[in-house]
């Protein structure tokens, strides 16, 4: 039986009020989120486009939460230097880098910790020759790209056979996560629980209790 870890809860800020972020962030922080998840989407790999480095790197000055950065980017190499000035976590997606080696390598040159993205149809054998340079492995359990999507059930067996693999990695979820799902990644292996529209659509201390 595999120990379960600690779940560390990250509200992703893509669904917060977009006119009010400092107090959105203030509030999480005050209400035990340990994580907040940054969405930067590049219009290219995923159909939206979100925030960048100006807007992350002004709320840093107002928050102790660790900065969980998700590049949803294409050949994300060239923003790696300037989001490790204010990130905590740099995620990148396997499907969007060319060599996904030498981007986990650029990210640990600036001390920052290493995550790296799963689309739902990818498989983990993509990263099984990287996991020792990896700090967090997230499994989309939506398709990329906004908020408030479905979570995908078949995503749970990809989280137990990564948890089987390595039981120490942090396996963080994305997409889709409520009371009802968190229940079932946790159960399945997962750590770090990614959470926008259900935390940001109103009471948010009961909504961060849920989930944990
Ligand atoms: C989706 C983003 C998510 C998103 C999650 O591409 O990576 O972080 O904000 O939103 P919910 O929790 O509403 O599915
Ligand atoms: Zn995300």
């Amino acid at each position: 039986m595999i120990k379960e870890k600690r779940t560390i809860i990250a509200p992703s800020l893509l669904t917060a009020d977009f006119s009010k972020l400092k107090e959105e962030i203030t509030e999480v922080e005050k209400l035990g989120a340990e994580y907040l998840h940054l969405d930067v989407m590049d219009g290219n790999f995923v159909p939206n486009i979100s925030f960048g480095a100006p807007v992350i790197s002004s709320l840093r000055k107002h928050s102790n939460l660790v900065f969980d950065v998700h590049l949803m980017v294409n050949e994300p190499d060239y923003l790696i230097e300037g989001f490790a000035q204010f990130s905590d976590i740099i995620t990148v997606h396997a499907e969007a880098t060319k060599h996904l080696n030498r981007t986990i390598q650029l990210i640990k040159s600036f001390g920052k910790k290493v995550g790296v993205a799963l689309n739902p149809s990818t498989p983990l054998d993509v990263i099984k020759y990287d996991l020792d340079n990896i700090d967090m492995v997230l499994i989309m359990t939506v398709n990329p790209g906004f908020g408030g999507q479905k979570f995908i059930p078949e995503m749970l067996q990809k989280i137990k056979d990564l948890r089987k693999i390595n039981e120490n990695i942090d396996i963080e979820v994305d997409g889709g996560i409520n009371a009802e799902t968190a229940k079932l990644v946790k159960e399945a292996g997962a750590n770090v629980l990614v959470a926008g529209s259900y935390i940001f659509s109103g009471n948010y201390k009961e909504k961060i209790e849920s989930l944990k």
